[in-house]
């Protein structure tokens, strides 16, 4: 497993980022445990959760996730960088929502104890908010840093001139800055290349992109009449949503055309949708996720073979209309 550095900072991280969003939902515990013994064996060591995860568990189930983690990462806490986020409802009252001061510090001692940690080496807000002044959650996240309780500071989902407001404020009030983004980014979804990834290069943040297999589509095993049984097009809403992504027409067929460009490179349509995210440099470490241990091998063999130059070309040519989502080129 390759190591980078995590954008400007001096933090060290490996290519390749487990998430671990199925945990304590579509996976129970014993399987998030394999999966993460197998992701800790294949050298990953930067692991990826959030206050609200699993993500179908509102209420009764959130937090669930962590607390397998927890339980994974006792004995080996100083093993793995580990990454949480906050923003989205965690609780019934209007202020368990967020990036407010009082959100902010809620979620991140709410996810320590959980985590059974006294610190996390990234903490990411999960969305942009709307409704909190960025000053006052970089002043906040500053607090917290200060305070030992995290290292670095991260966002995600937010747009390139949001991020950009954030660093000019973060320098203005002399807090800690976003350290790095984590964007929705695969072949089948391009658009922050446009914008966002330019923006990240001159600032040296780190991106560390959600979704490199687009939630198993790119693995090429789903058909337009095919069963979803088991996997996360089928997992309630979360699996209306994935389907309204990438369930179209112009995204079996070019999955059907990448294949086929897997297939003469020898590698799986898994790993090579992965190759093509590592390929950008741009790229810090992609979260991958899992329902399966072995479902991380064809990962991991992106991470440990790059992609053929030539046929990244073919790729991105394959692909350049999703830099403009719907929209013609
Ligand atoms: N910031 C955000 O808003 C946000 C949003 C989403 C995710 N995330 C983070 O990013 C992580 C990864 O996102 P993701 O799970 O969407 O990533 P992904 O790598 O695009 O999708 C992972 C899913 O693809 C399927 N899959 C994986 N490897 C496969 C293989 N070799 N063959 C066939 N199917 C395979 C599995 O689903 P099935 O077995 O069900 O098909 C697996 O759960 C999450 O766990 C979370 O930490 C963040």
């Amino acid at each position: 497993m390759q190591y980078t550095r995590f954008g400007r900072t001096g933090l060290q991280v490996s290519r390749l980022c487990l998430g671990t969003m199925t945990f304590g939902g579509q996976v129970d515990e014993p399987t998030a445990r394999s999966i993460m013994d197998a992701a800790f064996e294949g050298g990953i060591t930067f692991f990826d959760t959030a206050d609200m995860y699993p993500p179908s568990g509102y209420p009764e189930r959130q937090g669930a996730t962590d607390e397998i983690i927890g339980r994974w990462l006792q004995g080996r806490r100083d093993d793995v960088i580990l990454a949480s986020k906050c923003f989205f409802p965690t609780g019934r009252r209007r202020w368990e929502a967020g990036n407010s001061r009082h959100n902010v510090i809620r979620s991140l001692e709410e996810s320590l104890r959980r985590l059974g940690t006294d610190h996390l080496d990234l903490f990411q807000v999960h969305s942009w908010d709307p409704n909190t002044p960025i000053d006052e959650t970089l002043q906040v996240l500053d607090d917290v840093v200060r305070q030992g309780k995290v290292r670095y500071v991260g966002c995600s989902n937010v747009l390139a001139y949001q991020l950009a407001r954030s660093i000019g404020r973060a320098e203005v009030l002399g807090t800690v800055r976003f350290e790095s983004v984590q964007p929705r980014y695969n072949m089948l979804f391009r658009e922050f290349e446009r914008e966002m990834f330019p923006l990240c290069a001159e600032e040296r943040i780190a991106v560390i992109p959600y979704n490199p297999l687009a939630g198993g589509f790119l693995s090429g095993k789903h058909r337009p009449d095919g069963d979803t049984a088991g996997t996360r097009f089928e997992q309630g809403d979360q699996g209306e949503r994935y389907k309204e992504r990438y369930w179209h027409d112009r995204a079996f067929e070019t999955v059907e055309t990448a294949t086929a460009l897997a297939a003469e490179a020898g590698v799986s349509m898994a790993t090579l949708a992965m190759q093509w995210v590592l390929a950008n440099p741009v790229i810090t470490s992609p979260i991958v996720g899992a329902s399966r241990p072995e479902q991380l091998a064809d990962a991991l063999a992106a991470e440990r073979t790059p992609l053929d130059p030539a046929l990244k070309a073919q790729l991105d040519e394959l692909t350049h209309t999703y830099r403009y989502g719907d929209a013609p080129r």
